[in-house]
């Protein structure tokens, strides 16, 4: 009852703002509409008045949809003292105003620092509601904080309409797990971290104009998300830190991500099964692994991704570019996928299909059932590669890749032109191609794996 009260509460002042931001509107409207243009000096001392520009500059550029008419939940009001001591409580509280005030925005207000233990912002809630992250945002370095779900920090889950953006900084206190990790010191038992920002059921979700540093395992992830726009993220961790993918995508459908700069010890993009039409346009990547399609078909696992777009990016001394990587004895495909415009600096492994992944102590054995890749387009992909292969297609024997073309790739190692190792894939080259598969005999396979395993090439070993 309590809460329904509140909510008329909210409503009616929501109204009342609505209300005086159309009369606003319709002052200006009125002056056009008579001919009048209006001088811009008083464009500018009207948007004065009204606070225009601090909101701009607040949110740093982005034009929002609701500028002056939200109502704005300060998690100050509710008890957060960014002192140093807990403050998820009244996270929490403030939560639940503004869950239930359409298009509101909680706001995290800027210069101070919050901190959180696990937490879950859960819907369903009203339409157009924003979380404006401004300050910064750090982790409890209590892993026992974690212990309820040790899959992420902070949780948005069953939300419509929704963003998350502000200029702020969440800070994720990553060392805490990632010395404990059994990938950087092998006596220790695998445990899982958790995820730093998971978005789970989402549905109409933008990200954007945050930065994410230091995640306890992956920073961002989209599970079962769908109509996702991520945009001017800063994703950033060390290079060696342990399976700190920058965003991961599974089983979500219409997700893009745009102009955003990612550095990590693992994949800047990694995309998983169930996830449809995935474009990602203008990223800078590095360190890290490169951008990821899988991988697929672990332990027989039935998977599927079709229809992916990378463009426009840059690699900068990754240890993969542009990779699609599956299991012996998996089913499913990965298919209708274009790699194009990229930069390659001192990229390991620049274009690479590795059907024949494997990051288990023993070796995997060669099994019947594969996942299919099909139909894949590398055009316009330019640079150089840190190994003498600049093109790696190693597809299974028992399911040769299909539809693999290459346009105007032009890879060189150390000032000459790199080779090509291509085996079970029949590539239909367009252009001009250096390395081209066509004129190397098949490489062996797995060869380069051995080859290749350094300290700062560890791979993944992602349980989702
Ligand atoms: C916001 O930025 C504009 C220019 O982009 C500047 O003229 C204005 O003074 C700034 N306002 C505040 C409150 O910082
Ligand atoms: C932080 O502020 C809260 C509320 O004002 C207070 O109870 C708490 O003692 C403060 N903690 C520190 C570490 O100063
Ligand atoms: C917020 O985090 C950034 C990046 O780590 C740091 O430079 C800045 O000083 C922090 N600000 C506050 C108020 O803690
Ligand atoms: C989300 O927004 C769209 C477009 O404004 C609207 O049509 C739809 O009803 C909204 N969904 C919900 C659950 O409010
Ligand atoms: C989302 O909300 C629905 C209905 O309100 C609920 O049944 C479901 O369990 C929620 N999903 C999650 C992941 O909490
Ligand atoms: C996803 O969210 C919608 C609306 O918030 C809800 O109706 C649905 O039950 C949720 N689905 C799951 C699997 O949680
Ligand atoms: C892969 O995703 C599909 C949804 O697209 C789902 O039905 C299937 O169970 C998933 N496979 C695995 C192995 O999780
Ligand atoms: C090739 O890609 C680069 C970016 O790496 C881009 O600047 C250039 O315009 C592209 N060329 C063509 C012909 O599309
Ligand atoms: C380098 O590659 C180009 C195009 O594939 C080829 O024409 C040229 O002969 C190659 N150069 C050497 C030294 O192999």
């Amino acid at each position: 009852m309590k809460m329904i009260i509140e909510c008329f509460l909210l409503a009616t002042i929501f109204i009342v703002l609505i209300y005086s931001r159309s009369f606003l509107d319709h002052e200006f409207y009125v002056n056009r509409k008579i001919g009048n243009p209006i001088p811009s000096t008083e464009i500018s001392r009207r948007k004065e008045n009204i606070g225009y520009h601090q909101f701009q500059n607040s949110t740093r550029g982005k034009s929002p949809s609701r500028p002056l008419t939200s109502y704005v939940v300060n998690v100050d009001n509710f008890g957060a003292a960014a002192n140093g001591s807990d403050d998820t409580q009244a996270f929490m509280k403030a939560w639940e105003k503004a869950c239930c005030t359409r298009g509101s925005i909680l706001l995290v207000p800027e210069k101070k620092e919050y901190h959180l233990k696990q937490i879950i912002f859960e819907g369903p809630c009203e339409s157009g509601i924003t979380v404006r992250i401004q300050g910064n945002i750090t982790a409890s370095k209590d892993k026992s904080d974690f212990q309820k779900d040790p899959k992420f920090w902070i949780k948005f889950q069953n939300l419509t309409n929704f963003t998350v953006d502000g200029g702020g900084v969440i800070i994720g206190n990553g060392h805490v797990w990632w010395s404990k990790s059994c990938k950087l010191n092998k006596k220790q038992p695998c445990v899982r971290a958790p995820t730093a920002l998971l978005f789970s059921n989402c549905t109409n979700l933008k990200v954007m104009l945050i930065q994410i540093e230091n995640a306890q395992q992956m920073h961002l992830k989209f599970l079962g998300c769908e109509n996702v726009e991520v945009s001017n993220l800063k994703i950033k961790s060390p290079g060696k830190s342990p399976n700190t993918d920058g965003i991961h995508v599974t089983g979500s459908t219409n997700v893009q991500i745009l102009n955003s700069e990612i550095g990590t010890g693992d994949d800047c993009i990694s995309i998983v099964n169930g996830s449809y039409n995935i474009r990602a346009m203008g990223i800078k990547c590095g360190p890290g692994h490169g951008i990821s399609i899988g991988s697929l078909g672990k332990d027989g696992d039935e998977d599927q991704v079709a229809n992916v777009l990378v463009s426009e990016a840059t690699f900068t001394r990754t240890s993969n570019g542009v990779r699609i990587k599956s299991w012996q004895g998996g089913r499913g495909y990965a298919k209708n996928i274009v790699f194009q415009n990229i930069k390659m600096q001192n990229v390991m492994n620049p274009i690479i299909i590795d059907q024949f992944y494997c990051n288990k102590e023993q070796r995997c054995k060669l099994q019947k059932n594969g996942v299919h890749v099909e139909n894949v387009l590398y055009k316009n992909i330019t640079g150089t590669s840190a190994s003498r292969e600049g093109v790696i297609l190693q597809c299974s024997e028992t399911f040769p890749c299909e539809g693999v073309k290459l346009q105007n790739v032009q890879i060189y190692h150390n000032g000459r032109n790199s080779s090509a190792s291509c085996s079970n894939v029949n590539v239909l080259e367009l252009g001009t191609n250096t390395p081209q598969c066509s004129s190397k005999e098949p490489g062996k396979i797995r060869r380069y794996r051995k080859k290749r395993k350094t300290k700062h090439n560890q791979e993944d070993n992602h349980q989702s």
